[in-house]
């Protein structure tokens, strides 16, 4: 069907020529004469006001039962607006129903939901300003991501979603069957679908190693899953990861890449989705274009975890979880460094070796790894990364120490045995960043069908 989006229709001339367009009604006021419908077709934040005249159309009695929600095909011209608070308007010389929305049973009236109500209809919040918002610019920077990693020349690898390989090493996997355990016998791997345990994989990381270490820079872009009991408003059970990895690269590479990254794809949003963040900003997050502009101008702190910990013992607050070496940093840590302390991103690296996982190259101190965490404000940790452990020996020991089954990993070894290089990568959460950049308080509110513990709607 021949259609004009509405956002190549507001910034149009008036014109003489025909035009169609089609759209869900937002609101429809009027009198018995001429009937006013704000049409929204989600190609941008803004409506169209489409002017209907009692005597222009022959249907004018339908177009005076149209409700918020109603899908509308609509033919007319593009004329200057009479009106206040837009500069062009439709006026329709046919107005055909496509869809009605059943009145008052439509949930998405026009007074304002929370956006807890909002997550019970996840099938229509996309029809609200926030969510068109906050989709676009989710959009927006999937292909920022993208366009950053190709114009450098990293090659997408596309890694499974099912593995047999925990590489996060914290056992937070979801297994994947066809035997039905409802019966209750106990499980036979050998008998299962894969003939061994297979599960949702955590990261694609080991599999990007193996073809950053033939093609030299990769890039993964994808779902992975995690069964981590976090019901917090930073935590998903499905969510996306980019990961890229780099052959001939340590962790200074490693940390620089990152911060050239992340402003990168914010400066792009920026530039790009100017409408929607302003519409975003005004309604949750005052600061927000302040705050994006300030993260792409500013030159992120970098210290050592030892520093930070130091740094957050001495502070004075007092935070629920202890500031003593050897404890993962919490939220709360991070927050204190990158909003009170800095004012800006840090990179916090060398991290006890006992609170990472096994891949990463172990310092020469003996007590911290190679790993690397971009902190953001409100945030916390935005990205996770460290340069990998390539000494054979070193990794098969670590390995061994940590009862994992090196069986399962001799493939992954064995770049290690042939040809092994020096080389480092890093994992950025799309949703987290998605959240800093709308401003969304919850992560369940950038992506489209939320997964968290005890809930799998839709
Ligand atoms: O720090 P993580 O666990 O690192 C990895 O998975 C590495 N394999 C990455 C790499 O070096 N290639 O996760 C990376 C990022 C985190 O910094 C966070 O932004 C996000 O993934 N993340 C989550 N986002 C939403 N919900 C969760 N449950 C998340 N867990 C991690
Ligand atoms: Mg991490």
């Amino acid at each position: 069907m021949n259609r004009t989006r509405i956002a190549e229709l507001l910034r149009a001339d008036p014109s003489d020529a025909p035009i169609r367009l089609m759209g869900w009604v937002r609101t429809r006021r009027g009198s018995k004469r001429v009937n006013f419908l704000a049409v929204n077709d989600g190609s941008c934040l803004e409506s169209i006001q489409v002017v209907v005249g009692g005597d222009d159309v022959p249907n004018f009695d339908e177009v005076q039962r149209i409700t918020t929600g109603c899908a509308v095909d609509v033919e007319g011209r593009l004329v200057a607006s009479q009106g206040k608070g837009q500069s062009v308007e439709v006026q329709a010389t046919a107005v055909r129903v496509l869809g009605w929305a059943e009145g008052e049973a439509y949930p998405l009236q026009k007074k304002g939901h929370t956006l807890e109500f909002l997550r019970q209809i996840a099938h229509l919040r996309p029809r609200t300003n926030t969510f068109g918002a906050v989709f676009r610019v989710r959009n927006a920077l999937a292909d920022a991501i993208h366009r950053f990693f190709q114009s450098r020349g990293f090659v997408w690898v596309h890694t499974p979603i099912l593995t047999g390989s925990d590489c996060e090493g914290a056992g937070e996997m979801f297994h994947v069957t066809t035997h039905d355990l409802a019966g209750g016998a106990p499980y036979d791997p050998a008998s299962d679908f894969f003939g061994k345990p297979v599960h949702l994989t955590v990261s694609g990381q080991l599999e990007g190693e193996l073809f950053a270490t033939a093609l030299g820079d990769i890039y993964t872009f994808g779902p992975t899953f995690r069964a981590e009991n976090s019901n917090t408003p930073r935590h998903l059970a499905e969510f996306w990861m980019v990961e890229p990895e780099m052959a001939f690269c340590d962790l200074a590479g490693d940390m620089d890449l990152a911060e050239d990254f992340v402003k990168a794809i914010i400066r792009d949003v920026l530039s790009g989705c100017g409408a929607d963040l302003e519409f975003l900003q005004e309604r949750y997050d005052k600061e927000l274009l302040a705050t994006l502009q300030h993260i792409v101008a500013s030159s992120f702190e970098r210290i050592t975890y030892t520093e930070a910990i130091r740094l957050l013992a001495e502070s004075g607050e007092s935070f629920e979880y202890p500031t003593e070496w050897g404890h993962d940093l919490q939220t709360e840590h991070e927050r204190w460094l990158t909003e009170q302390y800095f004012q800006r991103p840090v990179i916090v690296c060398d991290y006890p070796r006992d609170i990472k996982a096994f891949y990463m190259r172990q310092n020469e101190d003996g007590k911290t790894v190679a790993a690397m965490d971009v902190l953001f404000p409100r945030i916390g940790e935005i990205i996770g990364g460290s340069q990998r452990e390539e000494r054979l020996d070193r990794l098969q020991a670590r390995i061994r120490e940590l009862g994992i089954d090196e069986k399962t990993l001799w493939w992954y070894l064995e770049t290690r045995r042939f040809g092994t290089v020096p080389h480092a990568g890093f994992g950025l959460g799309l949703e987290r960043c998605v959240q800093f950049v709308t401003g969304m308080a919850n992560i369940r509110d950038v992506i489209p069908f939320p997964r968290t513990p005890g809930s799998a709607d839709f």
